[in-house]
């Protein structure tokens, strides 16, 4: 286990779309969670895709505790999301500032679908299946993005909503809501 390098938007592999994982239970897949793991917590994230420490395999994973410094943040269950697809509830779609570990200090407003179903499957080869909503929701639609080579800057639909967080953001904030 060990805190991986995380690559930055220009990178080739950011771009690509990446491959399905094929076999479950494997000791290199508990590798490869383990250090995403490890990376997301030493960078205080709250998602992470495995292109972003330059392995092209279609894993996600995300998690925010409940933290009563930030009772305005939902809290989103720790989860290891393997070959992940969505599908959208409804056509509602809300715009929030979002975070990448990728593209560092910058922040964008993005919009994104408000509901949605997902499913995939843990390391082990076990089924997931959940509806999200709001900030769960966001998460997931992020770091599945990841996967297709996509990056929330493109999602921005007005470039003026897309800046330093030091300057868009007067005051005190924090950085836990990076994917
Ligand atoms: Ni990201």
């Amino acid at each position: 286990m060990a805190v991986q390098k995380v690559i930055k938007m220009g990178h080739p592999l950011l771009l690509a779309r990446a491959e399905e994982v094929e076999n479950f239970g494997t000791a290199e897949l508990d590798q490869l969670v383990a250090d995403m793991q490890d990376t997301m917590a030493a960078l205080n994230g709250a998602g992470l895709a495995a292109p972003q420490i330059a392995v092209s395999l279609r894993v996600v994973i995300f998690g925010v505790a409940e933290n009563p410094r930030y009772p305005e943040v939902d809290s989103v269950p720790e989860t290891v999301l393997i070959n992940p697809e969505i599908s959208i509830i409804g056509t509602e779609r809300e715009s929030a500032w979002e975070g990448c570990l990728s593209v560092p200090h910058m922040r964008g407003l993005v919009p994104r679908y408000t509901s949605i179903r997902y499913r995939g499957y843990d390391a082990q080869g076990n089924l997931i299946e959940r509806e999200a909503h709001g900030f769960h929701a966001r998460v997931v639609q992020h770091e599945v993005d990841h996967l297709d080579g996509v990056l929330y800057p493109s999602r921005i639909e007005n470039l003026k909503d897309f800046g330093f967080e030091d300057e868009l953001f007067s005051g005190p904030h924090h950085d836990e809501d990076e994917l």
